[in-house]
């Protein structure tokens, strides 16, 4: 049983300035993290953000140019084997066998790890069961679905019961089954104190499992928040669908007097759009307006926000070359 320290915070990742470049590209540019023990992050971040590096530094399976970071108490740089024996990790890309079978691969990570005994398999097996892999366990690895990988890449990062989980993208790819078996395990971890940071695209996997939201733009944290302060500061997006393309701009000025944000326009999906940060904001009333305007609607949402849409807002920027500027 552990207790959680309510007086003061313990922070099991701790990372400072953290750099990292690879040539001309500067892969993390100052990171700084700080996740509290027993809580899950998010890293929300789209492709090349840094996630996938971010991680790697943690889990020291690269060192840092500058910058520094403790996990679980040990310094990544200092004590690289304290760090490792603390931690579990599951990569962007499987790292199982896949001529062994979900069982074998198990066994054989639980001798890697040097459990003794009768625990490792004992073990394999607890958590075959816990991924519902039971029936596919001794078949070879290779024949199972991303999901059953995934799965299977999971157990093998829990195998030692580790105080921290790193889990790089735990399910992209994944079907809706595979994905809600993943978010239970780790809220599961997460409730017997296992601290988690993991990485997504997902700003709804971010929202579902998630206490704190870090979102990183250029290999440096942008944006830092609970779900619901980040989901605040964000909005909803209303967007309409018009007829045709002369209706774009009338379409566009309803919007913006309705959001008071500037309106995007798509000329040839004939889209208008805009941030809606007013919550009391309803589909109605902006199907109303529009109608009075005479504006033909053929389609209107107001929907949360994609990832997309919340980077172009929060860090003002959207497009790699805008990225890079
Ligand atoms: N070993 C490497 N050699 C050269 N460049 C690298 C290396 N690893 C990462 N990079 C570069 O560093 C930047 C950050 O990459 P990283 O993999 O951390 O991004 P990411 O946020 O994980 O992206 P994704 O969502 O695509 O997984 C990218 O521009 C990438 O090309
Ligand atoms: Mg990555």
């Amino acid at each position: 049983m552990r207790y959680r320290e309510h007086m003061t915070t313990t922070y099991a990742v701790l990372s400072d300035g953290l750099e990292k470049r690879f040539g001309d590209v500067h892969a993390l540019r100052g990171l700084d993290l700080a996740v509290a023990e027993g809580t899950v992050c998010g890293i929300l971040g789209p492709n090349g953000a840094g996630k996938t590096t971010a991680v790697r530094v943690l889990t020291t399976l690269t060192t840092p140019d500058s910058g520094t970071a403790t996990v679980a108490g040990h310094d990544v740089r200092d004590a690289p084997g304290a760090v490792r024996r603390a931690i579990g990790v599951t990569g962007q890309s499987a790292s199982v066998d896949g001529e062994l079978s979900g069982r074998e691969n198990l066994r054989l990570f639980a001798r890697l790890l040097r459990i003794r005994g009768a625990a490792g398999p004992t073990r394999a097996d607890e958590l075959l069961e816990r991924f519902e892999l039971t029936d596919a366990a001794d078949r070879p690895a290779r024949t199972y679905s991303g999901g059953m990988r995934r799965r299977l890449d999971l157990a093998a990062s829990l195998l030692t019961r580790p105080e921290v989980l790193f889990l790089d993208e735990p399910t992209t790819g994944l079907d809706p089954h595979s994905r809600n078996q993943i978010w239970n395990a780790v809220r599961d971890l997460a409730d017997r104190g296992t601290t988690v940071l993991l990485t997504t695209q997902y700003l709804e996997e971010a929202d579902r499992l998630a206490d704190d939201i870090v979102l990183i733009d250029q290999g440096r944290a942008a944006v830092t928040g609970t779900p619901a302060e980040l989901k605040a500061r964000i909005g909803s997006y209303a967007e309409v669908v018009v007829a045709d393309g002369s209706a774009m701009l009338p379409a566009a000025a309803v919007l913006d007097q309705l959001t008071g944000a500037e309106p995007v326009l798509d000329h040839e999906r004939r889209t208008v759009g805009a941030v809606a940060a007013d919550p009391s904001l309803t589909l109605p009333r902006i199907v109303r307006e529009l109608d009075a305007a005479g504006v033909p609607v053929v389609d209107a949402s107001l929907r949360p926000p994609t990832l997309d849409e919340v980077f172009l807002r929060l860090t003002g920027r959207n497009t790699p070359e805008e990225r890079a500027a």
